[in-house]
């Protein structure tokens, strides 16, 4: 304990002088800086490569918070605060005066959530400013959902990798927004479709950058291996037809006996969306690392976390 509270402190010092820390949430860690810092926010898009166009989300500790830098908020964006927030939802409302353009690309609208970890919640509610995060990795790569994920690709251009273990919900968080006051989703995500309906009844999906230019930064290539990653439909079918060496696959529940798979990654033996969520960005950083000439991965079926993860595994084959 005495030693998280020594890292909390220290990543608040760091913080406050405009530098960056990796944070831990249940989606993804996170790459956090002051968001009322113009040097901390171009640090940000620096240390990522990340083109200036994309705009970063806004992290608070309590719902109680968003007023402060947003306005004209609809009422159905409050009733997704309250039901999903500490949680993997982004809001997307209008902005106030006060967050700097750098933040939102010029936009008007300003993308908010509460996330849900201990560590950065405590982290937030020392700070006298929310923190800006996009997903720690360089722009397109896998984004990281363990310390050591950061630590791969930034261990020597950050001061601190706050660690707070595995990532629960293991995917970005499922992006809101609204058009004349009703909810569009612009990116799925760690929630899923059927549970924000639940709460506000049905609601339209963009989740492309060419349907949604409101979204700029959903690009089709994202989250991507190295290593030339395809999806199918069957992977035995795949396989039967399919004479390669080194091949990595990724499946739900199914395992295959074809010994031409030199590796598989099973995401949930159990059949279950959230458990293969939280396991799919571990298994593609693992079979990145294997020097495979090919990733296969099975698509899911098209329902709940499964079109989250379906729309990872794709931007991953572009
Ligand atoms: O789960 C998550 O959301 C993680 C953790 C760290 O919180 N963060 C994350 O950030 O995934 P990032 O930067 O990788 O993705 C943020 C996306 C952008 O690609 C952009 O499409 C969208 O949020 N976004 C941000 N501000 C927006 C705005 N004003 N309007 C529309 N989309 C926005
Ligand atoms: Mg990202």
């Amino acid at each position: 304990m005495n030693n998280i509270s020594t890292d909390i402190r220290k990543a608040k010092t760091i913080l406050e002088q405009d530098n960056l820390v990796a944070i831990p949430t249940e989606t993804v860690y996170g790459l956090a800086g002051n968001a009322f810092s113009e040097t901390a926010i171009k640090k940000i898009f620096e240390t990522k490569n990340r083109p200036l166009f994309n705009p970063l989300i806004v992290h608070i500790h309590s719902k109680e918070l968003l007023n402060n830098i947003a306005e004209n908020i609809p009422a159905k964006a409050y009733q997704l605060a309250e039901a999903f927030w500490p949680g993997s939802l982004t809001l997307v409302v209008k902005k106030k005066g006060n967050v700097p353009n750098l933040v939102t690309a010029g936009k008007n609208t300003v993308a908010v959530r509460v996330p849900n970890h201990p560590l950065t919640l405590s982290l937030l509610k020392l700070l006298d400013f929310p923190l800006v995060a996009p997903s720690a990795n360089p722009f397109g790569s896998i984004s990281p959902t363990a310390a050591e994920h950061v630590a791969q690709y930034f261990k020597d251009s950050l001061p601190l990798i706050l660690d707070g273990g595995l990532c629960e919900s293991g995917i970005e968080s499922t992006i809101i927004g609204f058009e004349e006051d009703e909810p569009i989703v612009y990116r799925l995500g760690a929630i899923a479709i059927e549970a924000i309906e639940a709460v506000v009844g049905k609601v339209k999906v963009m989740n492309t950058n060419e349907a949604a230019p409101e979204a700029p930064g959903m690009l089709l290539k994202h989250y991507a291996p190295k290593t030339k990653t395809i999806l199918v439909d069957d992977l035995d079918d795949f396989l039967n037809e399919n004479t390669l060496p080194k091949i990595g696959s990724i499946a739900f529940y199914k395992r295959t006996a074809n010994p031409k798979v030199m590796h598989q990654e099973i995401l949930s033996e159990r059949k279950d969306f959230k458990e293969a969520a939280a396991n799919l960005y571990q298994a593609m950083h693992r079979l990145d690392k294997m020097n495979l000439n090919l990733i296969v991965a099975e698509r899911f079926p098209d329902e709940n976390l499964g079109k989250s993860i379906n729309d990872r595994l794709n931007r991953a084959t572009k």
